[in-house]
């Protein structure tokens, strides 16, 4: 489901964060593996504070490993608690608890010094949408939670809902806008889904695809397509050369572009020509 964020709707976002921010004690923001600064909200920063953050790299078997363990590295470094999950995997729960339980420490410690009684943490899900966030809620609770959809900011009928033993989440994440800001930003979103493809230039898409991999997992690509270029290949006669392997053609054997363009799209975004990570850690502002 795709969002036309306008400014009105960004300013309900936010203040709806800030209200659900009030109830708890930590928040799990969920990123793109693919592209951890991409597909970061802008404004989260501001309204989180000083309260303690587990970042999870999500859809981390699309994403390339070492690419992941350095975003980590780099996460810690930066003081909040990373994590890298596939959200649609059994452990879920017990990793993020337990990372979860890392961040809260010294908050329960601290109560626990005051005497008040322990009680459960309480946590809230956040993040841009598609990054898999009702995947995630959904695998904690066990049970199909409603599905919000990607409506700005959090639907008002908020609930607790157990997550093992020593957690309560929030039923419902908090949905915040994309950057848009910046074409490349907005290329790499819409490479991984995050943004539809009607509001973007899918040639551009495909050309910025193709550069990457070519830049940086040339093998995968010719593999994959069964093509024979090199790193000083101009794009446009790597969309030749995918048309002619995959034979893409049309009347009059010219090559249908729309096609290329197309599966290279789709075939990037599905990670089939391999496990890539569009904002490598070392340079990501
Ligand atoms: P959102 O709430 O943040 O908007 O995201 P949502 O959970 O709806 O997930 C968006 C898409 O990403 C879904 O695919 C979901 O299955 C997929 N997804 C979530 N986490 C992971 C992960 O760790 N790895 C992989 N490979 N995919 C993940 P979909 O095609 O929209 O739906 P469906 O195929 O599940 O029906």
């Amino acid at each position: 489901m795709s969002i036309n964020w306008f400014p009105g709707h960004m300013a309900k976002a936010r203040r709806q964060i800030e209200e659900s921010l009030k109830k708890v004690d930590v928040v799990i923001e969920i990123l793109d593996a693919r592209i951890p600064y991409a597909s970061k909200n802008p404004m989260l920063d501001h309204v989180i504070g000083d309260k303690p953050r587990v970042v999870v790299l999500n859809k981390k078997d699309m994403a390339n490993n070492k690419e992941t363990d350095r975003w980590i590295n780099r996460l810690k470094a930066e003081g909040v608690y990373p994590i890298a999950l596939n959200g649609k995997e059994p452990n879920v729960l017990k990793k993020i608890e337990n990372t979860v339980v890392e961040a809260t420490k010294e908050i329960f410690e601290r109560m626990e010094r005051k005497g008040i009684n322990p009680r459960a943490i309480r946590a809230m899900i956040v993040g841009i949408p598609n990054v898999g966030k009702s995947t995630i809620i959904n695998n904690i609770a066990k049970r199909k939670v409603a599905k919000t959809g990607n409506t700005p900011g959090v639907t008002k009928a908020q609930q607790w809902i157990k997550a093992g033993t020593k957690m309560e989440l929030l039923d419902t994440p908090g949905v915040l806008w994309p950057k848009f800001e910046d074409e490349s930003i907005g290329q790499k979103l819409s490479l991984t889904g995050a943004i539809k493809d009607n509001v973007v230039n899918l040639d551009d898409i495909a050309i910025f695809a193709l550069k990457f991999m070519q830049e940086h997992h040339l093998d995968a690509l010719k593999q994959f397509y069964n093509i024979n270029i090199d790193e000083n290949t101009e794009i446009v006669e790597i969309f030749d050369a995918i048309g002619q392997s995959r034979g893409f053609k049309m009347s009059g054997n010219e090559i249908d572009y729309e096609r290329v363009t197309e599966r290279v799209i789709y075939d990037t975004r599905d990670a089939k020509i391999g496990r890539f990570t569009f904002d490598l850690a070392e340079g990501a502002e």
